[in-house]
């Protein structure tokens, strides 16, 4: 059978840690931490789902698996089936793949870290991939800080010559996106790879073995944006980027009363209840939210049941559950769920705060 008749299935990684993004993440799973108040995850699912790809396996850890599937379900929502595939500890990418070869089988896949947003679909990638008939495809982006990444050397036709896993002196500054697609071959040269130095199969190490033993691999370069949402700042500038290109003017689902304002493209989510205050778009007000005697500045995204009064707002991520209340100036922020955010009327010069593990404070 030729490889453009096979079935092409989806590995979609939602285990590990997120050690980065503490404290958000004590508390929940890094891939569903929300960009423009939607999981990362949902828009991995989106782009695999947008390319016609119907089975995704999604590999979940022991900690934030029931989550993972509580948000994600089976799937439906966009017309895929989702089987969920336990990993029992964090033992690496290539590991996943060991992991999921009963779901494989003999399809080739493309397989997708789900704490990465990339700002195109992956159509053209898996055409390349049947063009060239390569034994693997791999997208990178050129980086500012490759030893934090995989690293590739490639030739003058995009061929790669060379793979490092987080190398102390990077041969380039191509970073290996967290989309890979492979064809069955990629099975036997996990098989032959050992634990790397941090103790992990390295998916990298085994898209070497395949070249070292005669297979080709291909690269694409990303030409658009990428996001790795593993830090504050990263995931604050993936919700700029989401906000402003992906989102229109949509009000209709909520309530916004006669003494408030509204300009560029807000979205107010069902049940959220504006008063008496200034949104300037592009921001997201999450459902059942209210903000009262307020104002939400640009590239500003509220969860859920949040309550923000007599405050102002601009380039933040503020999580479900929150409240903020008399704060004259909130900026460049990342609050997690059900916090409290306010001014203490009493004690004008004290801060009164209780800060969980890992925070960060700047006054
Ligand atoms: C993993 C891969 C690395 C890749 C990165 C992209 O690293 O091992 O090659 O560049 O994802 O996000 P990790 O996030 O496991 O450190």
């Amino acid at each position: 059978m030729s490889k453009g008749i096979v079935k092409m299935k989806a590995l979609v990684l939602s285990g590990g840690k997120g050690t980065r993004l503490r404290p958000l993440t004590y508390t929940g799973a890094k891939q569903l931490v929300p960009i423009a108040n939607r999981p990362i995850l949902a828009y991995v699912v989106d782009n695999i789902a947008r390319a016609g790809i119907k089975e995704i396996g999604m590999i979940i850890s022991p900690e934030t698996g029931g989550e993972v599937k509580a948000a994600m379900g089976d799937g439906s929502a966009w017309g895929v089936s989702i089987t969920y595939i336990p990993q029992d500890a964090p033992k690496g990418l290539a590991h996943a793949v060991i992991v999921a070869k009963d779901f494989l089988a003999d399809s080739p896949f493309v397989m997708y870290l789900g704490d990465n947003l990339i700002g195109c679909g992956i159509e053209k990638f898996i055409q390349t991939f049947h063009d060239t008939k390569s034994d693997a495809v791999i997208l990178l982006n050129p980086v500012d800080n490759p030893s934090s990444f995989g690293v590739a050397v490639i030739d003058a036709k995009g061929k790669i010559v060379n793979l490092e896993e987080k190398p102390k002196e990077p041969k380039s500054n191509l970073a290996l996106v967290g989309v890979y697609i492979f064809s069955t071959a990629i099975h036997r040269a996990i098989g032959e790879i050992k634990p790397s130095k941090r103790g992990e199969l390295e998916i990298t190490d085994a898209i070497q073995r395949l070249i070292n033993t005669g297979g080709s691999v291909h690269s694409h370069i990303l030409d658009t944006w990428w996001l790795d949402t593993g830090k504050k700042d990263d995931l604050l500038a993936a919700n700029t980027i989401v906000l402003d290109e992906w989102f229109k003017k949509n009000i209709a689902a909520g309530t916004v009363d006669s003494a408030s304002q509204v300009t560029g493209r807000v979205t107010v989510e069902k049940g959220a209840v504006i008063k008496n205050s200034t949104l300037r778009g592009p921001i997201v007000i999450g459902e059942g939210t209210i903000i009262e005697d307020s104002f939400i500045g640009p590239f500003t995204s509220i969860g859920a049941n949040s309550r923000v009064k007599k405050s102002n707002i601009e380039h933040c991520v503020i999580l479900a559950g929150t409240e903020v209340s008399h704060i004259e100036r909130l900026e460049d922020s990342l609050i997690g769920r059900n916090a409290r955010v306010s001014k203490c009327h009493h004690k004008h010069e004290a801060l009164r705060l209780m800060i969980g593990d890992d925070s960060v404070v700047e006054v």
